[in-house]
């Protein structure tokens, strides 16, 4: 069958899927869904293309079109049977997820932009489709002048975190070999301590988040080796990773005891990431609906005490700030990434908008005041904006902003993949090279074990541009016999500037506190992870803290250099992947050797992706419509 005829029918299936009454138009369907589910099956057998991912929609959308319950209840079954998930995750996550993506279906048009993003992120089987040209607009002509250089005064140190997730029902003895996304709780008999093989200790694991001796753990050791540290960036995600359990008093609850658990440092500038919400993830924009209110009203309340009363009201209408830093010249700017987030399922829209909440142009006004007044910024938000996780339509807009002010912004700093990784940004894509390199993203590695050792970061700054002129990361390495029994030992892990400044050319010196590692420096580090291959292996394994480090060379290994030099996503070079969406080889080999898809896990997004890959699923959810049309046929004409 041609595809354009394919499409007709299914969508006249679809059309009289959706209008239930009267009856006699149901039975007018052409196409049994069956053959419907066969001829897809086909086609992907054939060649995995976006026609076949558009036909999977028009059932999605069929089912959608019957309302959330049907979806629900559709999704769920198919994701029993894929045995992706324990079935009480499956009922939990789509339960909570299944109703927004329902309403995403009903929305957007087969064939869309937003359906070819909608492909691209649960199926993998579409390209990424171009970016939607924007131009930003600013106030102002960027001005000549160039980045500051570094006063050479005395430094100060300044702390970063993220990715605490920390989880209140941890249990130690309980199971960490279980059969949920996260382990080391007491989810049934046989995981309780006492009645398992492998007991969970005291202070984590790397199949569990974070129990509290590890969080107290870690702020006793930052106290302890940072005690002057001026203030600590904290870039997010704290609910732990059960999200087929969330709700938004479980969330209040573990919100309020993190930031409660940071009390003891001077000032702490925070970040909303995606696990604050609930469901997981789900943030309105404000021209869709105040669902995330109650987030944004909660963390206003708790950053009060650091940001003041006028930057915590402001951060209440969609989870952004603007401040400075005590009587200093650096201004701090949080931006809610979950507006460009990929599994911010809200943002799925039928026309998608280009500026979610206002945000972009807010960021510009504060931007631009803050070069006007010749202050310093660093711009910290939870999800890199390079990164596949960031749409790369907004991805491209963001960088518009970042390089008008690239002299005014110090540094960005970011968390979410819960690995030690950088992004560069460049004043021209086409040519990425030292003298392009416009703006440096830091990404933090996470407290939680689940993708390496437990970390923190000290960065060494200067007091009068904020350049940051050492990034030093610690970590308790859990393979010290010491960890489970007397507790984490944290040790410096690297030095940025003593590891890199001595394999370029001309050398760096550590203890110069003139170079500040701008974002030409970095950029001289990827050339280096280019003919190096030692250089390379070593950025590699620090990604991780030396924890399951896979082996990358050859194509891995440019894509990864690749990726570093992109602060805008349509330049990352990672390309959706069929059934395992946005995984490149040796990271979806990470997962088969046990690495959990580092932050975001949601259900609904496996169980799509595993349906493309078996055709026992797209029958069922062939075989469930009809079921699910039946059932609201025969309501229909009893109502008759
Ligand atoms: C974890 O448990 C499963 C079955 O429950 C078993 O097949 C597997 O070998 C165990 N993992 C390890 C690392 O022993
Ligand atoms: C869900 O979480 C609550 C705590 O918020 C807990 O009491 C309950 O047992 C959990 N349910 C499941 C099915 O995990
Ligand atoms: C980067 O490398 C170039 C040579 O390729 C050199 O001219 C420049 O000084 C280097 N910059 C830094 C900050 O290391």
């Amino acid at each position: 069958m041609r595809w354009s005829t394919f499409l007709t029918y299914g969508l006249a299936f679809v059309a009289s899927a959706s209008e239930l009454a009267p009856p006699d138009k149901i039975v007018r369907r052409e196409l049994d869904t069956r053959s419907l589910a066969s001829t897809i099956w086909n086609d992907i057998e054939n060649a995995a293309t976006c026609d076949a991912c558009e036909a999977v929609l028009l059932l999605l959308k069929g089912v959608a079109e019957l309302g959330d319950s049907s979806f629900v209840s559709v999704l769920t079954e198919i994701c029993d049977l894929s045995g992706a998930e324990d079935s009480d995750v499956c009922s939990g996550a789509i339960a909570l997820e299944g109703p927004i993506i329902a309403h995403d279906l009903r929305s957007f048009s087969i064939g869309s932009h937003t359906s070819k993003l909608f492909c691209v992120t649960f199926m993998g089987l579409c390209a990424y489709p171009d970016v939607t040209p924007y131009t930003v607009s600013f106030p102002s002509a960027k001005p000549s002048t160039s980045r500051p250089s570094p006063s050479g005064q005395t430094p100060i140190q300044i702390v970063q975190y993220s990715d605490v997730h920390v989880d209140p029902f941890y249990v130690t003895g309980s199971n960490t070999n279980c059969s949920k996304p996260i382990c080391c709780r007491d989810y049934s008999t046989a995981d309780s301590p006492g009645n398992n093989n492998y007991p969970a200790g005291a202070y984590g694991d790397h199949n569990c988040d974070t129990p509290t001796s590890l969080e107290e753990s870690m702020y006793a050791a930052i106290a302890s080796i940072a005690p002057n540290a001026k203030f600590a960036l904290f870039t997010g995600d704290i609910v732990d990773h059960a999200v087929w359990n969330t709700t938004q008093a479980q969330n209040t609850i573990d919100i309020n005891a993190a930031y409660g658990h940071m009390s003891g440092l001077p000032i702490v500038y925070g970040t909303v990431g995606n696990h604050e919400a609930n469901p997981t993830n789900a943030f309105q924009p404000t021209a869709v609906g105040t669902n995330s209110q109650w987030v944004y009203n909660l963390l206003s309340s708790i950053w009060t005490k650091w940001i003041g009363v006028t930057a915590a009201t402001a951060e209440e209408s969609f989870g952004a700030y603007s401040v400075k830093y005590g009587s200093s010249n650096l201004r701090i700017i949080s931006i809610n990434t979950n507006m460009y987030y990929i599994q911010n399922y809200w943002l799925y829209e039928s026309d998608m908008e280009t500026d979610p909440s206002g945000q972009l142009a807010w960021l510009v006004t504060e931007l631009q005041a803050a070069e006007t007044a010749g202050e310093r910024v660093y711009i910290i938000g939870h999800t890199p904006m390079g990164s596949s996780d960031a749409f790369h339509d907004a991805s491209n807009y963001f960088d518009q902003i970042v390089n008008r002010y690239s002299n005014t912004i110090a540094a960005m700093f970011f968390g979410h993949t819960h690995d030690d990784e950088f992004e560069i940004s460049y004043s021209d894509y086409s040519n990425r090279a030292f003298n392009t390199a416009s703006a440096i993203s830091y990404i933090m590695p996470s407290l939680t074990p689940t993708s390496g050792h437990p970390t923190f970061r000290v960065y060494t700054v200067d007091p009068v541009s904020f350049a940051v002129l050492d990034s030093v990361t610690y970590f308790a390495d859990m393979t010290n016999p010491a960890y489970q029994t007397t507790g984490p030992v944290w040790t410096k892990y690297y030095s940025a500037k003593e590891t890199y400044g001595a394999l370029l050319s001309p050398a760096v010196s550590a203890d110069d506190n003139t170079v500040e590692l701008s974002p030409a420096f970095w950029h001289n580090v990827t050339t280096v992870f280019e003919s190096s291959a030692s250089a390379f292996a070593g950025y590699i394994s620090r990604k991780s803290r030396g924890w399951n480090v896979a082996s990358c060379t050859g194509s891995c290994q440019t894509e990864e250099i690749c990726k570093v030099r992109a602060g805008r996503a349509e330049d990352n070079c990672v390309t959706p992947s069929f059934g395992v969406s946005f995984k490149k080889r040796w990271e979806a080999n990470a997962v088969a050797t046990g690495h959990r898809d580092e932050c975001g896990i949601s259900v609904s997004r496996e169980v799509l992706a595993k349906m493309v890959t078996r055709r026992d699923m797209l029958e069922t959810l062939a075989r469930r419509m009809d079921e699910e049309v039946e059932v609201r046929k025969r309501t229909a004409s009893e109502r008759v």
